[in-house]
């Protein structure tokens, strides 16, 4: 009898997987892409990159997550290794530990930043930087970006890093049902009510400043919702569109296969896979696109909320909001509301990016549950300081680009092509389809079709099959080489690092280093467990 880990209840399942996706992404990144990218304009790749990638590969990543998870597997190193005899499997599969790892190491700083915001809002500790100058001012004095300002040093900054990576990893050391999963039943409900609150504080807001008719709500929801369909012959909107639902629904890094594992065999991925994708994008449009964009359309209108998204990528939330809540009746608890309702999206998130390593270092390496959280600690420490030192030089954008954007689809192609062409259920679908390569395309995707649709509560429509067989290679390829071309022909290139020199040069090539230093580190990891313990 397997004493492996398991999900209590569905609606733990479902909560979890939930709390997996929703995170900061849903209610920093999609408001400022939305802003960037022509608001209601963006929405409609948008729906469709959800559509077409977003739900077919959410699918994909559950069945590979709960067929590897009946061979006690809970990393794609292990998943692939059951699905594909060859060599390269298991080390391809380490993509899907290093890039949620690499992902936890940048993003568990961000969330500490929304833990610490939640204590000053209480504090009213930014309250007298009431313009955006100054709160502007406030962030990069806390981040020790800039001399002067509030903050003498970098204390507090490391200070609440190290309280949110202790509390990640608490819930890591309680494990999926004791810890992740009640992690979520309490924080996912509490996320959705602070901020249906701060919705509704967002619409009864009316004109805040009759001076300034335009400024209000209404034309906020509208920049949001109103569909402009000039821009949709604009590649970097599509690009835009499509890299956020990767990052929103936290596919194509290994999470999503890693919780599915602990499903049981026969458990339906169809529905819940559903399910939770909806739910992350009701969080996202609905909650996610209600409140910053509106609220700051209100209080600054239309072009300076766009000034600020363009400003830098949390502009919106730590400085533009911490203005408005000085501005409202009891502010300082809407700002409250507000951090810390980022703080449960961003934890929920960040414990699922780590359990990848954590079940790698317990499952296949065999450490001790502490022995394996205190490991996780130490990596995540020793590559996250850099990036707390570094900030002003690039270090964090470096992973969020490389690992946040270009990653995702290289995994999303890597496991589509192995789940499609390479994937043979126990050989089922091996010699059905007749000889040469006819034969062999037209059995291709269909072992996956199968494991995909075992125990579903709904039909997947058939159309689906063609898409993950054939758009989803197709259409990934091309995001993968539109991304490149888009980057390396324009002006401030991360690829090529165009515009940066000197001292910045060297940081941005070391925070490369160190990217690539952690992939290797794992897939070598991942081959000696494979090799000491037979898996
Ligand atoms: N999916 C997570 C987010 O949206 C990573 O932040």
């Amino acid at each position: 009898m397997s004493n492996r880990e398991a999900w209590a209840s569905r609606i733990g399942l479902v909560l979890a997987m939930a709390g997996n996706a929703v995170g900061l992404g849903n209610f920093l990144r999609f408001p400022r892409q939305a802003a960037l990218n022509g608001g209601g304009a963006y929405l409609i790749p948008y729906f469709v990159a959800f559509l077409a990638l977003g739900i077919p590969l959410m699918w994909v990543e559950w069945a590979i997550g709960r067929y590897g998870g009946q061979f006690n597997q809970s990393t794609t190193a292990g998943q692939f290794d059951r699905m594909w005899r060859s060599g390269w499997a298991k080390v391809l599969g380490s993509l899907g530990i290093s890039i949620p790892l690499l992902i936890t190491i940048y993003y568990c700083y961000l969330e500490s930043w929304t833990l610490s915001y939640t204590f000053f809002s209480l504090g009213k500790t930014y309250f007298g930087s009431t313009d955006q100058g100054a709160m502007n001012q406030f962030l990069r004095s806390y981040q020790g970006v800039v001399e002067g300002g509030p903050f003498q040093s970098m204390l507090p900054a490391i200070g609440f890093w190290v309280a949110t990576l202790a509390l990640n990893l608490w819930v890591l050391y309680r494990g999926i049902s004791g810890g992740i999963e009640k992690l979520a039943k309490i924080a996912m409900p509490i996320l959705v009510i602070f901020a249906i609150i701060l919705v509704v504080r967002v619409i009864t807001l009316g004109t805040p400043d009759p001076a300034f008719p335009d400024r209000n709500v209404g034309n906020g929801f509208g920049y949001v919702w109103n569909p402009d369909f000039s821009l949709l012959g604009s590649f970097p909107v599509w690009l835009a569109a499509a890299g956020q639902i990767f990052f929103t629904l936290s596919i194509g890094s290994g999470a999503i296969q890693t919780y599915a594992s602990y499903l049981k065999k026969d458990d339906d991925c169809a529905l819940t896979g559903l399910a939770t994708s909806s739910t992350n994008e009701f969080v996202e449009v609905v909650l996610g696109g209600s409140i910053a964009i509106p609220i700051a359309v209100a209080f600054f209108g239309l072009e300076a909320t766009k000034a600020i998204a363009a400003q830098g990528s949390f502009d919106l939330g730590f400085v533009a909001m911490p203005v408005i809540f000085q501005k409202l009746p009891l502010g300082f608890i809407f700002g409250a509301l507000w951090f810390s309702l980022l703080f449960f999206a961003g934890i929920t998130s960040s414990v699922a990016l780590a359990s990848p390593f954590v079940a790698l270092l317990k499952e296949n390496l065999g450490l001790s549950r502490v022995t394996a959280i205190l490991v996780t600690g130490g990596v995540l420490l020793v590559f996250g300081l850099p990036i707390i030192l570094l900030l002003q030089h690039g270090y964090m954008d470096q992973y969020d680009f490389w690992i946040g954007t270009v990653l995702l689809v290289v995994f999303s192609l890597i496991e589509t092509l192995i789940f499609v062409f390479a994937f043979k259920r126990g050989g089922a679908a091996a010699n059905s389809g007749g000889g040469g390569f006819r034969g062999w395309f037209k059995n291709a995707g269909v072992a996956g079709w199968e494991e995909m649709n075992r125990g579903a509560d709904i039909r997947i429509p058939r159309f689906f099959f063609y898409v993950i067989k054939i758009l989803l290679p197709l259409v990934l390829a091309f995001l993968l080489i539109g991304w490149i071309w888009e980057d390396v022909t324009s002006k401030s290139s991360v690829i090529l690092m165009r515009g940066v020199e000197g001292e910045a040069a060297m940081f941005q090539w070391i925070s490369r280093g160190s990217i690539l230093l952690l992939m290797t580190g794992i897939a070598i990891l991942v081959v000696v467990a494979f090799r000491r313990r037979p898996q």
